[in-house]
């Protein structure tokens, strides 16, 4: 559930009209709904709820220091792959004891600003990099707190591009290999062994491959506990899907209580939760102005201007976003199917295809579903200034990003003598 919604024939983000903010601050512009981002976050908390847990939002997702800042409020941790999305979390406020450090190439650099900020864990993705993190911390003196993400070679049955759970993807330890490798963090200097992590991919839509991947690591659990190590922290990574078209993905809370279901003796084990989507997603539209409407004989073309530059993720992944009139026409205005297209010169340029639409020229359009993955994606190709985001909070509208200037374009940059 989110809070854009249409009334008297006008689309609102929350209670301000969206044609209003695309007249003040112009297009392309993202546009999120506080409420939302802060709904989503409490559908976690509220399903994990009677269970020791941690909610860590995936910065990846949207890191804009408006959004961290209204879930660090909330008290959310946060999943980082970076010291960029590290440092953005500091800026918004957040607390770096909830933080965990993902992302198979971690260099030296951004291990010592993690240890110095005390992050709750590290999720580890191989062992040449237990043993960077192991020496890392022996040179500053500090302890690391670990984690080992295992690749349970699951398949999450989403996109290629977004599945990370199998064998042949390039994250997590062989589950298999697992235990070998816990017991090398052990012999390992300055490392304090705290958990266990899997993330198995994005946009799932069934829980099943969550439970399995779950049975398997609680095999390791069971394993190591044999062993004599004992884990603080179970986290299951992020990768709830959410409803772009007419998927129908488990709600968080029926998600959550099976997950728990499987932890009824593990009482106190943290279970940690690492969701992008499910939080951002449909907290975020993207607003476009059609530009012009060019029918060919094959095609109905509306050409917007919002490009590729500023959501690749139909470019990229085929994927499927809602497309919606700001303010519907309830004149003669005939209904085509458009390939809604933006500027950028690339024939993948398109924010949709076949999309039955009545519009014309100079009308708004919202792209759905833009709140995560849209904004964090964006680029400058084709020398756009990237686009302004916006964040409603009730009859409020606040610029939390300002549109990319030109000279912002070539900022760095420098002629030759
Ligand atoms: N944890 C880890 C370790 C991850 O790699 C990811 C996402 C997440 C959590 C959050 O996953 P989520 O809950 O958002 O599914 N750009 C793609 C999605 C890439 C996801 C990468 N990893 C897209 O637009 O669909």
């Amino acid at each position: 559930m989110d809070f854009f919604h249409y009334k008297d024939q006008q689309l609102f983000a929350e209670e301000v009209a969206v044609s209003d903010i695309a007249k003040q601050y112009g297009t392309p512009c993202y546009v999120y709904s506080r409420k939302t981002f802060e709904r989503h976050y409490h559908a976690f908390t509220d399903a994990a709820d009677g269970h020791p847990h941690l909610v860590c939002y995936a910065v990846k997702a949207n890191s804009n220091i408006a959004v961290l800042n209204v879930l660090a409020k909330l008290g959310a941790g946060f999943d980082i792959v970076s010291k960029g999305e590290l440092a953005r979390v500091i800026e918004a406020g957040g607390d770096t004891s909830k933080v965990v450090f993902s992302g198979v190439a971690k260099t030296s650099d951004e291990i010592e600003f993690a240890l110095a900020h005390n992050i709750k864990c590290f999720n580890v993705e191989s062992v040449a990099e237990l043993k960077r993190i192991s020496q890392v911390a022996h040179r500053v003196n500090k302890t690391a707190r670990i984690s080992i993400r295992v690749n349970p070679d699951i398949d999450a049955n989403t996109h290629p591009y977004i599945s990370t759970g199998l064998k042949e993807n390039k994250f997590g330890i062989d589950i298999k290999q697992a235990f070998d490798v816990y017991q090398l963090a052990y012999a390992l200097p300055a490392l304090d062994v705290v958990g266990v992590d899997f993330h198995i991919g994005s946009q799932l839509t069934d829980v099943e491959p969550f439970l399995a991947a779950l049975d398997k690591v609680l095999a390791l659990i069971e394993q190591l506990k044999s062993a004599g190590i004992e884990l603080h922290h179970l986290d299951i990574g992020g990768g709830l899907g959410v409803p772009y078209d007419s998927e129908k993905p488990p709600h968080p809370s029926a998600y959550a209580a099976e997950v728990k279901a499987k932890l009824t003796n593990y009482p106190r084990l943290e279970l940690v939760f690492e969701p992008g989507r499910a939080i951002a997603a449909n907290a975020g539209i993207l607003v476009t102005q059609v530009e012009y409407l060019k029918p060919s004989q094959e095609k109905h073309f509306a050409i917007v201007d919002a490009g590729m530059n500023d959501m690749l993720r139909p470019s990229l992944y085929q994927a499927w976003q809602n497309i919606i009139a700001v303010s519907p026409r309830s004149d003669d205005t005939p209904t085509h199917n458009y390939d809604v297209v933006g500027p950028v010169c690339e024939t993948g340029d398109f924010l949709g295809k076949n999309r039955p639409l009545a519009i014309q020229a100079g009308d708004l359009l919202a792209q759905r579903s833009a709140g995560a993955y849209g904004f964090t994606m964006s680029s400058n190709y084709n020398s756009r200034p990237r686009a302004a985001e916006l964040m409603v909070d009730g009859d409020q509208c606040y610029v939390v990003r300002q549109r990319e200037t030109l000279q912002s374009l070539w900022q760095g940059e420098q002629l030759l003598p």
